[in-house]
């Protein structure tokens, strides 16, 4: 079989070209990094759960009429995606202090907040990801005003309808990351969903144990992770009850 060009290689994901133009196949690999790639390990059979997961969100948010990058599944580990320019931009949703917020504020992890909170990171390893706010990202052009508005709009429309779906089988939506591209047509381009929705950029906890089900069982050595990205699987529906 013939190689397929390489475009990219990522943390946890691998780019590759697509069989038609503007397309892309998506390949999760097993790796996983913590604190901005300072912690690596291998979770194994990750990638096979996250590109389920991925693909099963990706779809209902698409058939709630959500523009995504994902077309279909290919295999176990990869996905036929749309290619987009990536907007340099984490988006991250949260509903309840956790993570780097508890950590900046000294609030404890656990503590519901009286309203969801957006927050923009800037894209950038050798800066480690710095916070940033709607000013820095319109001033130096990392997206436009008409983008910022769509992909926080987004943002919610991804929180309501996923807290919900998380919630319908027992898990909390503590946070989690998103990631938006652009999409050219001619002079005009449009936002849509990129990368991952997976327990890699997620906090799920359950709703009576406050167990964590997600990449937090290797940020900070729980173990067990396969089993947690598994039950978030099974409870989805796309794994045998077992
Ligand atoms: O670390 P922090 O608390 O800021 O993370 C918030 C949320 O964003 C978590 O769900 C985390 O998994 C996700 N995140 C991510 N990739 C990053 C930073 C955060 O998926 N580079």
């Amino acid at each position: 079989m013939a190689r397929r060009r390489q475009i990219y290689e990522g943390k946890a994901k691998i780019l590759y070209e697509g069989p038609e133009p503007g397309t892309l196949i998506q390949y999760f690999k097993d790796d996983a990094t913590a604190f901005n790639a300072q912690k690596k390990g291998t979770i194994n059979g990750k990638g096979v759960l996250n590109n389920r997961i991925s693909e099963h969100i990706f779809t209902l948010l698409g058939n709630i009429g959500i523009p995504t990058h994902f077309i279909r599944r290919l295999n176990m580990r990869e996905q036929l995606i749309r290619q987009v320019e990536i907007v340099p931009i984490e988006v991250v949703v949260r509903n309840v202090v956790a993570g780097s917020l508890a950590k900046k504020l000294g609030i404890e992890e656990g503590t519901q907040l009286p309203r969801t909170i957006i927050e923009y990171y800037y894209k950038d390893d050798a800066l480690g990801d710095p916070l940033v706010t709607d000013e820095h990202i319109l001033c130096f052009g990392w997206a436009s005003q008409e983008e910022l508005h769509d992909m926080a709009d987004m943002a919610i429309r991804v929180n309501d309808f996923m807290s919900g779906l998380f919630a319908g089988i027992g898990i909390r939506l503590v946070d989690f990351k998103l990631e938006f591209g652009r999409i050219w047509d001619n002079d005009y381009s449009r936002i849509i969903l990129a990368d991952e929705i997976s327990p890699d950029g997620c906090r799920l906890w359950d709703m009576v144990s406050g167990e964590k089900l997600d990449k937090d069982r290797f940020r900070r050595d729980l173990g067990g992770e396969v089993e947690a990205y598994q039950e978030v699987a099974r409870r989805l529906g796309l794994l045998p009850e077992g």
